[in-house]
């Protein structure tokens, strides 16, 4: 038979509606058996204790990116998270860093958006619409093939420490997406296009303590985008050529 352990779950309470009480926790006991998410449990929270609890969450499978948070101090995916792997009997929750809290786990996703639309985040073509698909080697394909497995969770931007003191910081999930287009042998972007991220905002703005890739559940680096992204601009001053052609 399985048997069922009792936890606490100590979760950030906020209500941006309700300024004048303050983030608070509240706990939570219930029993969990071996094997259960954290998601698994907000949702029997949610359902059987407190209606009012806010979280999203979508897909179950770690493929739609909406259940970040931060969970006992690590910023990971609550469906991908099993409770017991942490071997304390105390969860505490809290929502993603360096956005405001809309309402408890929930928190409003703007400035990502915001940064990631900047790199204009899809195929750029100039060429006249091809009669049939293009197509790629896997050599071709292989260079993209990381930052392809992004699903824009944001728990690389909430662990970014530049963008909790620069707002403005493009942050490392928009670098990685732009790194993703600019290699792809299919685009098509202007030459000078990355003359946008060669600013203290962009590339040249990472202090390269590589939170984003502990953070990522994906196993992306977007480390690997910046080097890449600041190589090529490099290459182009170096040659005397402003802005970027295909590399
Ligand atoms: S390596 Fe750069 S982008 Fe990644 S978390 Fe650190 S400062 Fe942010
Ligand atoms: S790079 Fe990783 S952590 Fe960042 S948004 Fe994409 S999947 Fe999430
Ligand atoms: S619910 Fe989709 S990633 Fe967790």
């Amino acid at each position: 038979m399985i048997t069922a352990d009792a936890y606490t779950f100590r979760i950030l309470r906020f209500d941006a509606k309700r300024p004048e009480e303050p983030p608070a926790f509240q706990a939570y006991r219930i029993k969990v058996i071996p094997g259960l998410t954290v998601l698994a449990v907000l949702n029997r929270i949610r359902d059987e204790i407190d209606g009012t609890l806010s979280f999203r969450s979508s897909c179950r499978s770690a493929v739609c990116g909406s259940c970040a948070m931060v969970i006992n101090g690590r910023i990971d995916l609550a469906c991908r998270t099993q409770v017991a792997s942490f071997g304390t009997s105390t969860i505490i929750l809290e929502p993603l860093p360096n956005m405001e809290i809309i309402k408890d786990l929930v928190v409003d996703m703007t400035p990502f958006w915001k940064m990631y639309e900047k790199v204009r985040p899809h195929l750029v073509r100039e060429s006249a619409d091809p009669v049939r698909e293009i197509r790629q080697s896997e050599k071709e394909r292989g260079r993209i093939d990381q930052f392809v497995n992004c699903i824009l969770c944001a728990c690389c931007y909430g662990a970014c420490p530049v963008i909790s003191r620069d707002p403005e910081y493009m942050g490392p999930a928009a670098l990685a997406k732009l790194e993703r287009f600019t290699l792809d042998s299919r685009d098509e972007r202007p030459e000078n296009f990355l003359d946008t991220v060669n600013n203290e905002k962009g590339v040249w703005g990472c202090d390269m303590v590589l939170r984003c890739i502990d953070a990522c559940p994906k196993d992306v680096r977007p480390t690997d985008s910046i080097v890449g992204l600041r190589k090529a601009l490099v290459k182009k001053k170096a040659k005397g050529l402003l802005g970027m052609k295909k590399r």
